[in-house]
């Protein structure tokens, strides 16, 4: 514990004291309990092993200068799980239960919340998952909540640096009518091969057109997309995309700043009239966009020659961090207060 190197985590799993569980059965979720064991036993035709009943949320807990611990927009994620939920047939956890479940797990492991100076935050994963038995393609009938944390670092390694992505038109990660907007485990299983063939060529994500036109923009493997042009802030509208609580208020900071806020569909060929690109996500932050590289056709699109964000995306990324870290005044009631 006393050896954590907090300015240089990566964004990786370090085990930490305890996890919070809670369980769905007989039509009702129990207590929340705390334990220190980092598994658990599963029955062998548990639906989350076959048929992918599982949904998780990531966010964040960062302390401040004046030591106290906060929480960004927690209610967001307690909601944001109960549509992924509904989206694939799991019982809704109830918003005060996971925001119980989120400050007990966070209080329990307040020791591992980095400290305000190294720039690190505490990453929390809550989990949802089918564990009772079947074999029909049929919802379970038991459930498990689960939130574990761990000190992070950036997602992308180079931090709050350009880095250049790609479009790989060969795969796609969801479906216009399909799971994209909920934040289920297999998105993410569908989005590893074009992941690591993209870290293979040296891009650090891939960024997805729409799977039916392969025409639009949707978003960057794990984080949304947002383009400046002069005073707007423009950012995808799609079925296929997780609505990102990150953008969410990178749109709303946007907006306080004066600036015209556009959600609606964007034709691959209009970034070239962006001046500034970025991917935003909790984990990601802001990553800024250094590059776009078209695979299929040759074309790249190019956000920054010099290695430095743009100053939209370095203003916005400040004021966000400000307010995560409590810098600034929280004007939107945005951050829980670990008491
Ligand atoms: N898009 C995808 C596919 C993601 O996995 C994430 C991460 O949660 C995001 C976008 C960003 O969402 P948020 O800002 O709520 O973390
Ligand atoms: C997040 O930003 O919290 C994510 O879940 C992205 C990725 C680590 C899956």
């Amino acid at each position: 514990m006393e050896s954590i190197d907090w300015s240089n985590l990566s964004f990786g799993y370090m085990p930490t004291d305890y996890n919070v569980r809670c369980i769905y059965k007989d039509g009702k979720w129990g207590d929340i309990t705390v334990t220190n064991s980092q598994t658990f036993e599963i029955h062998m035709a548990a639906t989350c092993l076959h048929y992918g009943q599982e949904a998780f949320e990531g966010m964040k807990a960062f302390r401040g200068k004046d030591g106290k611990i906060r929480i960004f927009r927690m209610d967001e994620n307690a909601a944001r799980l109960q549509s992924s939920c509904r989206g694939i047939m799991m019982p809704e956890l109830p918003t005060e239960k996971f925001n119980e479940a989120i400050l007990t797990v966070v209080k329990k492991n307040e020791r591992f919340v980095p400290p305000y100076e190294s720039g690190a935050s505490l990453y929390i994963r809550p989990l949802l998952i089918g564990t009772s038995a079947q074999v029909g393609v049929k919802p379970a009938k038991e459930y498990l909540f689960l939130v574990f944390v761990t000190p992070v670092g950036p997602y992308f390694k180079e931090g709050f640096k350009p880095t250049p992505m790609a479009i790989l038109r060969q795969y796609d990660r969801a479906a216009p009518l399909g799971t994209g907007r909920y934040k289920v485990g297999g998105n993410y299983a569908a989005s590893l091969v074009a992941g690591e063939k993209a870290h293979d060529m040296g891009y650090s994500a891939v960024l997805y057109l729409d799977a039916k036109e392969k025409k639009y923009i949707d978003e960057c493997g794990p984080a949304n997309f947002f383009g400046i042009r002069g005073n707007s802030y423009i950012t995808p509208k799609s079925t296929s995309i997780l609505p990102s609580i990150t953008n969410k208020s990178l749109m709303q900071l946007a907006e306080d700043l004066g600036m015209t806020v556009e959600v609606r569909q964007i034709p691959e060929e209009e970034i070239a009239t962006f001046d500034e690109a970025g991917a935003c996500g909790t984990a990601a932050v802001i990553s800024p966009i250094a590059r776009i590289d078209d695979l299929d056709e040759n074309k790249s699109y190019i956000f920054s020659k010099d290695g430095k964000p743009g100053p939209i995306c370095e203003k916005l990324y400040h004021k966000l961090r400000a307010i995560q870290y409590g810098d600034e005044p929280d004007t939107h009631n945005w951050v829980t207060i670990v008491e």
